[in-house]
């Protein structure tokens, strides 16, 4: 029997003998727990707003899995920059809260009413809702997703959420066609590089956006017809390149920073797709704004109403699956770090010092 006494916001365990009962200590309550019944996890969650020091390891309990769910043993976690908004509240979260949107692992119970899984598969999710940055959790299996053989576990971490993103962003808030011309900002991030290597299957001319000649090199090699570095002067630069014209499509990830200088990069007709908030939000804009630089389209779309019918999420996950597992999109896990250090993990994508994506080893 597993036993010990746990502190919270301290991560060593201390024996008190082979019968004892697991303690937990929570901010309001110490609860007595029977460890065979009741597995445990260690978690990051936050008790309040702020940088990356809110970020505090615990043990949480997790139990079995009810009707409809699955206990997940986690092996990679995705880190995506939303988790960066609701750490520091600009997406508003109830508190205490855990943190995190996206995993993969092997299934090790599940719970009944559940169909088609067992225990042993690999599978990854992308959820609405927190708590990914854990060694063991629930999960509602309709929302699981089986991993193909050529898929591994780090890269689904690495590239759901971020993918069905993609996804979402070059299929249907604006369908890319054969010969588009279309901006990608934070080209060389997590979302950016997948952006670009499937954005350049379709058949579009890609200029890429970074902020470091670094940078520019990776996403020169993912296939980008043009990468600027920096945003200075960017819409005479893409007029530059695009002959005058400017581009169908603006993906707009930085929000505040780059919000006006994208719109001046569109073609008549052409579609800003903001995205992103990671120089900040978007202040509020005239309608009239969009008519004056030629009847602009503009949409703020979200991951998740793009797949809240899970029957969307498996179309778009299967074609996400697709483009990974023959390679014509790559995924470039750029730095890993142990659930620990998350802190400095966090630190490091908002200090614009992460390329591709991240991925948190449990
Ligand atoms: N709407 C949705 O449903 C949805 C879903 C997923 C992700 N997103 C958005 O997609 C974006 C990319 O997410 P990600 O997780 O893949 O992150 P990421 O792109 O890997 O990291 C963010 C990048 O943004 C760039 N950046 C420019 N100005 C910045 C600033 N002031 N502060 C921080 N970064 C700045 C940096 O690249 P450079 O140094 O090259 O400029 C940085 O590396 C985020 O804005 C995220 O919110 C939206």
């Amino acid at each position: 029997m597993l036993s010990g006494f746990y502190n919270q916001g301290d991560t060593t365990w201390s024996s008190r003998g082979p019968s004892a009962k697991l303690v937990v200590i929570t901010q309001f309550r110490t609860v007595r727990l029977s460890a065979t019944t009741t597995p445990m996890a260690q978690a990051i969650r936050i008790h309040e707003h702020g940088g990356p020091e809110v970020l505090r390891l615990e043990a949480v309990t997790v139990g079995e899995p009810g009707p409809g769910e699955l206990r997940l043993r986690q092996t990679a976690i995705g880190l995506n920059f939303i988790d960066v908004y609701q750490r520091t509240g600009l997406y508003p979260t109830s508190l205490p809260a855990g943190l995190g949107r996206e995993a993969a692992g092997i299934v090790e119970a599940v719970g009944s009413k559940v169909r088609g899984f067992s225990p042993g598969d690999r599978v990854a999710y992308a959820l609405a809702t927190s708590g990914a940055y854990a060694d063991v959790r629930l999960l509602p299996a309709e929302r699981v997703l089986r991993l193909p053989d050529n898929v591994s576990e780090r890269d689904a971490a690495a590239s759901l959420l971020k993918g069905l993103t993609a996804h979402a962003l070059l299929r249907r808030s604006y369908r890319v066609r054969k010969g588009d011309w279309i901006v990608v900002h934070a080209a060389a991030g997590g979302v950016g590089m997948i952006l670009v290597q499937w954005a350049r299957h379709l058949g579009a001319r890609v200029i890429g956006v970074v902020g470091t000649e670094g940078k520019a090199e990776q996403v020169r090699q993912l296939g980008a017809d043009h990468v600027l570095v920096d945003t200075t002067d960017l819409a005479p630069r893409v007029r530059g390149l695009t002959r005058g014209k400017g581009v169908a499509v603006v993906y707009d990830s930085i929000g505040k920073d780059t919000f006006a200088a994208s719109l001046d990069c569109l073609q008549p007709l052409g579609m800003m797709v903001t995205f992103g908030n990671a120089s900040g939000p978007v202040p509020a804009i005239a309608p009239l704004e969009l008519g004056r630089r030629g009847s602009l389209f503009l949409t703020r779309p979200m991951l998740f109403d793009y797949i809240k019918k899970t029957a969307d999420l498996r179309k778009a996950a299967h074609e996400l699956f697709a483009v990974l597992g023959t390679g014509i999109v790559k995924i470039h896990v750029g730095q890993t770090y142990r659930l620990a250090d998350i802190a400095t993990a966090h630190a490091d994508l908002e200090a614009r010092r992460t390329t591709g994506s991240t991925v948190i080893i449990p």
